[in-house]
This record gives C-alpha cells, sequence and structure tokens, in this order.
C-alpha cells in the first residue's frame, strides 16, 4: 500500500517513513527541503534498506499539489507534517505561518475530497490547549486562544479537517503531540536545528558537545516544585508508531467517527531542572547553564492524559526521559564527529 508523507525529511515525518516501511508500506515522500535535507534519505535507507519515493514540491504550489495526486492516484493515506513549526517566528512572520500552513493542508484536502474513500493524518499540537486547567491534559480539554500564529495555525487546521470530513469521504485522525525529542537509536536520523535551536533538548546536546557555552534557563520562578516548567517529552520513535498505528486504524475502517483526536504523550511530565539532571545522568557531562527571565508566551505545565491512545488507539510511549535523552545525546555525538 503506498502512503504519502508530507515533510517526510523532516524531524518526525522521517522516523515516521522508517516506521510505515518496516510496516511494509510503499512510502512517498513530499518536502521541500524549506527546513531538511536530502541526506535525509540516506538515513532512512540505511535503517530499512528502502528508498522511498521523494517528490521536491512546496505545497503552496497548487497545481503541483494536483498533478501529484493525479500521478500517484493510487495513495492509501496521508500522513500530513508539512508545516512550519517555530514559534516565535510565527509571530514575526505571521503571514509565512498563515500561507504555508494552511494553504498546505487546503490544497490536499482539495485532492482527498475527490477520491471514493480518503484517510488523512493531521500533525497537530498541545500547543492547542494554551495553559490548560487541569494536569494531565485530556482531550476533552477547552482549546484556549492561541498565543501565537502557530499555534492558531494548528487550531484552524482542526476545524477545516473537522468541516470538511462531515461533507466527504474523508476520514480523519488528529494526533496532538506533546514535546517530540530523541533520535532513531541507529543515529542514521534525529533532529537537525537551523541555526541556533530553539526547542530545549537540542540545544543541551549542543551544549554538552561544547557547540554552545551554557543553557540559559528560561525562569525558575513558576509555580511548580522547582520553580520550572514542566512539559512532556516523548521519544519521536514513540510518535512515529503513533501515526502508523492510527493510519492503520483508518484503513482497516475501525475509527468510530469521521474525525478522532488523540493526545500523544508520555502521560508524565518533567521540569526543566529535572531534564538537565537526567541528561547529566546519560552523558556524564556537567551542563552549564544559568537562570534567565521568563520566555515570552511559555506555560508553566503541560502533560498528558494518554488513557484513550492507551486504550482505543492500542498504542503506549515505550521510552523513558532517560531513554530519549541517550538516544539525542548518541546522535549529536554522531553528526558532529
Ligand atoms: C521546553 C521548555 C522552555 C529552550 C514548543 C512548541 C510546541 C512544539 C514543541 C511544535 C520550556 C524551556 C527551552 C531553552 C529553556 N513544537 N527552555 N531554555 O515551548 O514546550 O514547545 O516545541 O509542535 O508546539 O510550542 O518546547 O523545547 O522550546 O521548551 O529553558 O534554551 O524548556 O522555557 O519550559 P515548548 P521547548
Amino acid at each position: 500500500m503506498k502512503v504519502l508523507v508530507t515533510g517526510g525529511l523532516g524531524f518526525i515525518g522521517s522516523h515516521t517513513v522508517v516506521e510505515l516501511q518496516n510496516e511494509g508500506f510503499e512510502v512517498v515522500i513530499i518536502d521541500n527541503l524549506s527546513n531538511s535535507s536530502e541526506e535525509v534519505l540516506k538515513g532512512i535507507v540505511a535503517i530499512t534498506g528502502k528508498t522511498p519515493i521523494f517528490e521536491k514540491m512546496d505545497l503552496r504550489e497548487k497545481p503541483a499539489v494536483q498533478n501529484f495526486f493525479k500521478k500517484h492516484h493510487d495513495i492509501a493515506g496521508v500522513i500530513h507534517f508539512a508545516a512550519s513549526k517555530a514559534v516565535g517566528e510565527s509571530v514575526e512572520n505571521p503571514l509565512l505561518y498563515y500561507e504555508n500552513n494552511i494553504s498546505s493542508l487546503v490544497y490536499i484536502l482539495q485532492e482527498l475530497q475527490q477520491k471514493p474513500e480518503a484517510n488523512f493524518i493531521f500533525s497537530s499540537s498541545c500547543t492547542v490547549y494554551g495553559q490548560a486547567e487541569k494536569m494531565p491534559i485530556t482531550e476533552e480539554a477547552p482549546l484556549q486562544k492561541a498565543l501565537s500564529p502557530y499555534g492558531a495555525t494548528k487550531q484552524m487546521g482542526e476545524d477545516i479537517i473537522t468541516d470538511v470530513a462531515k461533507v466527504t469521504n474523508i476520514n480523519a485522525i488528529l494526533l496532538r503531540y506533546f514535546n517530540p525529542v530523541g533520535a532513531h537509536p541507529s543515529a542514521e536520523i534525529g533532529e537537525l536545528p537551523i541555526g541556533v535551536p530553539q526547542n530545549l533538548i537540542p540545544f543541551i546536546t549542543q551544549t554538552g558537545i561544547g557547540m554552545r557555552a551554557e543553557l540559559a534557563v528560561y525562569g525558575d520562578d513558576y509555580p511548580t516544585p522547582d520553580g520550572t516548567c514542566i512539559r512532556d517529552y516523548i521519544h519521536v520513535v514513540d510518535l512515529a508508531k503513533a501515526h502508523v498505528v492510527a493510519l492503520q486504524r483508518l484503513i482497516n475502517k475501525k475509527n468510530a467517527t469521521k474525525v478522532e483526536i488523540f493526545n500523544l504523550g508520555t502521560g508524565t511530565g518533567s521540569s526543566v531542572l529535572e531534564v538537565i539532571n537526567t541528561f547529566e545522568k546519560v552523558s556524564g557531562k556537567k551542563l552549564p547553564y544559568k537562570i534567565v527571565s521568563r520566555r515570552e508566551g511559555d506555560i508553566t505545565s503541560a502533560y498528558a492524559n494518554t488513557d484513550r491512545a492507551n486504550t482505543v488507539l492500542g498504542w503506549k510511549a515505550q521510552s523513558t526521559l532517560e531513554h530519549s535523552l541517550s538516544s539525542a545525546w548518541k546522535w549529536e555525538q554522531k553528526i558532529r564527529s
């Protein structure tokens, strides 16, 4: 069976391509290489021995999207990762985010609605919850007004898919990721942040390897046990496997409704200082850091209630924070060697 993975050379996309190939799917990747490189293809092949079809394409080009679906009319499902995803950049350049993240989605859905049946997996984010009232966060938690255009595009994306699924033959699963971290155990693929990493784990591993002088901890005056923010750090391979399970659920028509939503996390919250201590344990390195002022837009705490994913989807994250951090560290050492 042929599956389209948009953004398939990206961090989560490439790990999902590997797991799809492991399950016997034929994979077609669309990527515009704006935040990835063709080198990632080599990493995928090194792991699975199978070469996905790769089409360099920008999903903002509507004619290109139309031609793609004419050519690949036998697609059994689409996993849609391709999107801009830097929160800070989205505040500086909202139209880049609204055009890229929304137009691409609309053009793909316009093609899928013409097919007799279509299965669509959407890359969403716990960002849609904002600062949820209750921890752990369930899928019923009320959505707060997005704090950034990036978060707004994820909320709009979910609404667009829900409205379209109601009146077409598209079945969809929305996957709300918590914080994806780590790298494939082979260290053939992993996170490749461009420039100064915005996210905590790549900044920590780059500090550990000596690329950065020290980590700035954005605030230790939050209402948490040690004063630093709490997040749910989920291993990217666990996340990738959830996408395969979700796609198989739709292909096998096991979905209960036209649109289903699942939180993907470990269910455990870890503070920034706990992450630092765990990194020092797995790397044997002392991590230099300093406490600075809070980062605009950061929420205090977010970790998932994973009951629905565990019971309905039949998926559960396997990796601990320690395992995730050691895979991230192994990857950092590999790419800097
Ligand atoms: C985690 C914690 C920071 C860097 C974002 C997006 C989310 C998703 C994942 C796309 C926070 C602290 C960080 C640093 C720090 N992306 N931190 N020093 O903000 O929870 O989520 O990335 O889907 O949508 O919002 O992740 O890794 O940036 O921050 O102290 O140099 O680490 O304050 O508490 P975040 P993050």
